[in-house]
């Protein structure tokens, strides 16, 4: 069954759906077709994530991805987005240097997308900035936990927060950019008991990935849902095999053109 959004998503609906625990989903999508289909399909959120990076554009990572890769693929989703929240990622290097970086970045991607809001990663040592964007109109989203630009620090993708030590420091970072103003927060990779601690103690909705069921709402990365990643991470359940269906099918079409059974 197919539900129809039949609201705008905001970020005051978003704040008012975690005060009455209304569960939402954000999906991932980088063009204007996805975006239509997600949200024909009841997702309250389309982040037009980073990892575009990995899944579209074929890097190894989400560090090579630039402004204007996202400002191109932010404008398609918009164009097929009516009531979703549309999120862009702001890319690695467009506002860790300063919070003036971040404003003049976000407010580029705001200006020529139409986009409702920018992400970041980072915690604590982000707040500032998240205070400095939030303080001038613009909606933020953090990302604390595995934040993937960070990757060459972590060493890899590995799960954050597993220690009482490194779970508490998981912690102070939601609570520093909620009480930043942040209007949500990921929690990516993370113990389900500190996501579930983390939602029970700040006042913004979590989103999670790989951080257990009890979290104000839920993000996949697209490509990982449908089932059209080479390998998805442990934590992502695909729902589809969309690479096999689609290779089946060029595959038949195909044949029946060598064979002549179709022009
Ligand atoms: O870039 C992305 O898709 C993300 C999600 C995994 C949350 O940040």
């Amino acid at each position: 069954m197919t539900i129809s959004t039949l609201r705008r998503t905001t970020a005051s609906t978003l704040l008012a759906d975690k005060q009455s625990g209304r569960t939402n989903v954000w999906l991932t999508a980088y063009d204007t077709h996805s975006a239509a289909l997600a949200e024909t399909a009841g997702v309250d959120v389309i982040l037009v994530g980073d990892s575009l990076g990995m899944v579209s554009l074929g890097f190894d990572s989400t560090i090579p991805v630039t402004l204007e890769h996202m400002i191109h693929h932010t404008s398609a989703v918009v164009r097929g987005s009516d009531k979703a929240w549309v999120v862009c990622d702001l890319p690695f290097g467009s506002y860790q240097q300063s919070p003036e970086q971040a404003f003049a970045s976000a407010a580029q991607v705001l200006q020529k997308t139409g986009c409702d809001a920018v992400k970041i990663e980072g915690g604590t040592h982000m707040a500032t900035t998240i205070k400095f964007l939030s303080e001038r109109g613009i909606a933020v989203v953090a990302h604390i936990g595995l934040t993937p630009q960070s990757v060459k620090k972590f060493g890899g993708f590995k799960k954050q927060g597993r220690n009482p030590e490194a779970a508490q420091l998981v912690l102070d970072d939601a609570q520093a950019v909620s009480d930043a103003g942040a209007a949500a927060v990921v929690l990516e990779y993370i113990p389900d008991d500190l996501a579930e601690n983390i939602t029970q103690t700040i006042a913004i909705p979590t989103i999670g990935i790989g951080a257990g069921k009890y979290c104000d709402a839920q993000v996949l990365v697209w490509h990982d849902l449908l089932g059209l990643s080479e390998k998805n991470p442990p934590f992502a359940p695909a729902y589809a095999n969309l690479r096999d269906t689609i290779t089946k099918a060029i595959e038949q079409w195909a044949d029946d053109v060598r064979s002549g059974k179709s022009i």
